[in-house]
């Protein structure tokens, strides 16, 4: 029998476990997986590699539309390479994290990385989709769509914890901050759009995160 397509959007701020969740619901259900966050850090990181600003906007805008990025979306193995080299490791360093809002905020380079995003989502059929505005902008008719939410002291917590002691508390406060401002001028995810899920992770396990997403799945597109 066919599998029937299925498009999970899941929007959230950072650190309120948006990635591990996608990953495992996209693995139980049979599902690719696309973090398009990554896409905004591999245009950061060509951008840094060729010495555009992302105030130079014109510039952004042309690397955004010629970017030579070829994504592997498989929740297991999560790829992204630019012209051909693997760049997946780069991807979420600490001076990649502390730039990428900049470049995330040229609207017309969010146009160009959209239309991406909507290509691969038509070529899978079946993809959990991570971000911030897959909700209410690249997918906003998805069989479901979830905003994952946790206090900020629960999400500065999971980001040192992943940082594993490299940066103390008021540096990772800052960085958790910050980018939440920096990225709330581009897209809503504070609150839900009309029609989406509101889960709040912070008393929450990994484990009861996934089961209630999993749960939220029109039963006849479950089975893969
Ligand atoms: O989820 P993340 O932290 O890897 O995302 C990296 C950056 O990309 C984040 O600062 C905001 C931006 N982003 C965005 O503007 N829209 C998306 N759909 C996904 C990410």
């Amino acid at each position: 029998a066919r599998r029937p397509g299925l498009v999970i959007a899941v929007d959230g701020p950072s650190g309120a476990g948006k990635s591990s969740t996608s990953r495992e619901v996209a693995a139980r259900l049979g599902c690719a997986y696309l973090d398009t966050g990554s896409m905004y850090r591999a245009l950061a990181v060509w951008c840094a590699d060729h010495r555009i600003a992302a105030d130079d906007t014109d510039a952004v805008v042309a690397a955004a539309r010629d970017l030579p990025l070829e994504i592997t979306p498989s929740p297991a193995g999560f790829t992204v390479a630019l012209d051909g080299r693997d760049v997946t490791a780069r991807l979420h360093r600490p001076e990649v994290s502390g730039m990428v809002s900049g470049y995330a905020a040229v609207r017309d380079a969010r146009r160009s990385l959209n239309a991406r995003m909507r290509a691969i989502i038509a070529a899978s059929g079946r993809i959990v989709v991570e971000g911030r505005d897959i909700t209410t902008v690249v997918a906003p008719d998805a069989d479901l769509r979830v905003l994952l939410q946790a206090d900020p002291a629960r999400r500065i917590a999971r980001r040192e914890a992943e940082l594993n002691g490299a940066a103390d508390r008021k540096t990772v406060t800052e960085q958790v901050v910050g980018r939440d401002a920096a990225d709330s001028a581009s897209s809503k995810f504070e609150t839900p759009a009309a029609g989406v899920v509101l889960i709040d992770s912070t008393e929450l396990t990994l484990e009861q995160v996934v089961d209630k997403v999993i749960g939220l799945v029109p039963a006849e597109l479950r089975e893969p």
